[in-house]
């Protein structure tokens, strides 16, 4: 009645992820392995192209206060170590640098480099503010360039502190 069942071919042809190991090994990968995408795999990026399914962002967040409004929350003191800033997302669609030098001083700044526009690293207790893409170091108390290419400092975001939290002025 019905031909035999046959084997289909894969979905897509065999995909190498990150870089090859060197010709003295290293690398997580063996030489000559390859990864295949399975339809899992690729539902999940046709679907990322306009969600955030699968468990990652659509990182539709752009750098600055977006539709935050004067007075609204941006984070708890608490969440700032001290030392060292973190990135908070605002509203629905904003993005902030917050840095703590020191315990009383607190500053919010636009994570937009001037440079080209990337967004920034938050500074730890042992670097400064630094921009991934091109080097530039900014103070992490001030938003001064400190070295690189940036030709401007970061912005900074004017707020408020209440005793526990942080809201934009
Ligand atoms: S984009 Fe930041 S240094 Fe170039």
């Amino acid at each position: 009645m019905g031909e035999p069942p046959v084997a289909l071919p894969p979905l897509v042809p065999p995909v190498h992820r990150g870089p090859r190991p060197g010709p003295l090994g290293g690398g997580r990968r063996q030489v000559g392995q390859d990864v295949r995408v399975d339809r899992r795999t690729l539902l999940c990026g046709a679907l990322l192209l306009t969600t955030a399914a699968c468990g990652t962002s659509s990182n539709t967040r752009k750098p600055g206060p977006g539709s935050a409004k004067p007075g609204d929350r941006l984070a708890a003191i608490a969440d700032i170590p001290v030392g060292a800033g973190v990135l908070v997302d605002v509203a629905t669609d904003g993005q902030l640098l917050l840095v703590r030098p020191t315990a009383d001083v607190i500053k919010a700044f636009n994570p937009t480099c001037p440079h080209a526009g990337s967004v920034v690293n938050p500074p730890t207790k042992a670097t400064p503010i630094t921009c991934p893409t091109h080097h530039s170091e900014f103070d992490s108390t001030t938003g001064a360039v400190r070295s690189g290419p940036s030709p401007a400092p970061l912005k900074e975001v004017p707020i408020t502190l209440t005793s526990q939290d942080i809201h934009l002025a």
